[in-house]
């Protein structure tokens, strides 16, 4: 494989040391079928060992890869160096967290707020010996948004959270739905009691930037616009 020589710019910051987030240049000569991931591997391993940032499955699956690169949130892993025009690359950490080191995001509050709509099933009903069963149909409803890996790239990417730290966010505001329409659960209207707040689904502007954020490419605002449908029937 054909190696090529490119132009990659890292926000770099360690809190510990640095008075605020600088830009470091590397030229790094990578294969010419790289991922984003491929490029922060060979500068970490071959130029620069002090470089941060999250990766685990290399696969699309962990969510941990999340960071910004010219302008969009994406997954490293999974983004080839061609989706962008040229040989430049500016990698930032995903925007809207505090910074831990380089590009690791603090997720505390991430995950925080995914705990308030308490994101399993709620069941007030015995369970069944074997399994539950969920038609065809009730799957339907679910099949697309359990394909969330909670990345945080359209949380990250939401400027209604930006202007408003204690907005829910669309990844929990999703994870509602996601249990909110499971035929299996008990637990709807409490849910829907908890987004139905100025902070949950009603600070939704219906921006969409987190379905262009979105690497399983999920429909985010159409699921958070049936929510507002749904608490507003409840509200009635
Ligand atoms: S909805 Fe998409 S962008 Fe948001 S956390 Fe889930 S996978 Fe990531
Ligand atoms: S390393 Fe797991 S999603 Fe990228």
């Amino acid at each position: 494989m054909a190696k090529v020589k490119i132009k990659v710019k890292v926000l770099r910051y360690n809190p510990e040391s640095d008075p605020k987030p600088y830009w470091k240049s590397y030229e790094p000569e990578v294969e010419d079928d790289s991922t984003i991931l491929d490029i922060l591997n060979t500068i970490h391993w071959n130029i620069d060992g002090t470089l941060s940032y999250r990766r685990s499955c290399r696969s699309a699956i962990c969510g941990s890869c999340a960071m910004k690169v010219n302008g969009r949130n994406i997954l490293a892993c999974e983004t080839s160096m061609h989706q962008f025009k040229g040989d430049k690359f500016r990698i930032e950490p995903l925007p809207g967290f505090k910074i831990i080191k380089d590009l690791v995001v603090d997720l505390d509050e991430f995950f925080a707020k995914l705990e308030r709509i308490r994101p399993y099933l709620i069941l007030n009903k015995s369970i069944p010996d074997k399994e539950f069963y969920q038609s065809p149909e009730d799957f339907e409803q679910i099949v697309e948004v359990i394909n969330c890996i909670l990345c945080g790239a359209c949380t990250s990417s939401c400027p209604s959270l930006w202007g408003n730290e204690n907005y829910l966010g669309p990844a929990a505001l999703l994870k509602a739905y996601r249990f909110i329409a499971d035929s299996r659960d008990d637990g709807a209207d409490e849910r829907v009691d908890i987004i139905n707040d100025r902070n949950g689904i009603w600070r939704c502007h219906t921006i969409f930037n987190c379905m262009e954020a979105c690497p399983k490419d999920i429909k985010i605002t159409e699921y958070l616009s049936r929510l507002k449908v749904k608490a507003t029937e409840n509200s009635i």
